[in-house]
């Protein structure tokens, strides 16, 4: 089993960026940790990240007829992206959300997600354990 990670804008900035909100770890610590979750959890994984919209839509497409799931955090793109939405929708692959905090208990307009609606779950609020959750759900579901 093979799953796509992919990573929006502004995460390659974690253990800078708010680390109230988003921790002291940094991008290469998320990384590994989630290698580490795919090793343990028997699947392989290509993790990808970019600040760019377009880029994240073409990853996706790439994933069609090569990967079995997708685990996305579209990052501030989760609340306006329709391309990202249409793009998880045009491959059709099982998808999960995942954000480190919990989007529902931030501002009004955090509370949108476009990808959300083509992803069988979210999960917010968890940090890093919110991809084990995503990564485990999707190898679970693949078994099943
Ligand atoms: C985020 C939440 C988004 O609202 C925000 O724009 C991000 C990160 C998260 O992981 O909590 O960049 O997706």
């Amino acid at each position: 089993m093979k799953l796509l990670i992919v990573n929006g804008p502004n995460l390659n900035m974690l253990g800078i960026r708010e680390p109230d909100l988003y921790g002291k770890q940094d991008y290469a610590a998320l990384e590994a940790y989630c290698r580490d979750v795919c090793q343990k959890a028997g699947c392989s994984c290509e993790i990808f990240q970019s600040n760019y919209e377009g880029e994240l839509v073409g990853k996706i497409q790439e994933a069609y007829g090569q990967m079995d799931g997708i685990v996305i955090n579209p990052a501030a793109y989760t609340h306006t992206s329709v391309a990202i939405l249409d793009a998880l929708k045009a491959v059709g692959l099982p998808a999960v959300e995942v954000h480190l905090t919990d989007v529902n208990e931030r501002e009004e307009f955090r509370k949108i997600s476009y990808a959300g609606m083509a992803c069988e779950k979210t999960f917010a609020g968890f940090g890093f354990e919110g991809y084990k959750k995503a990564i485990e759900y999707l190898v679970e579901k693949e078994r099943s």
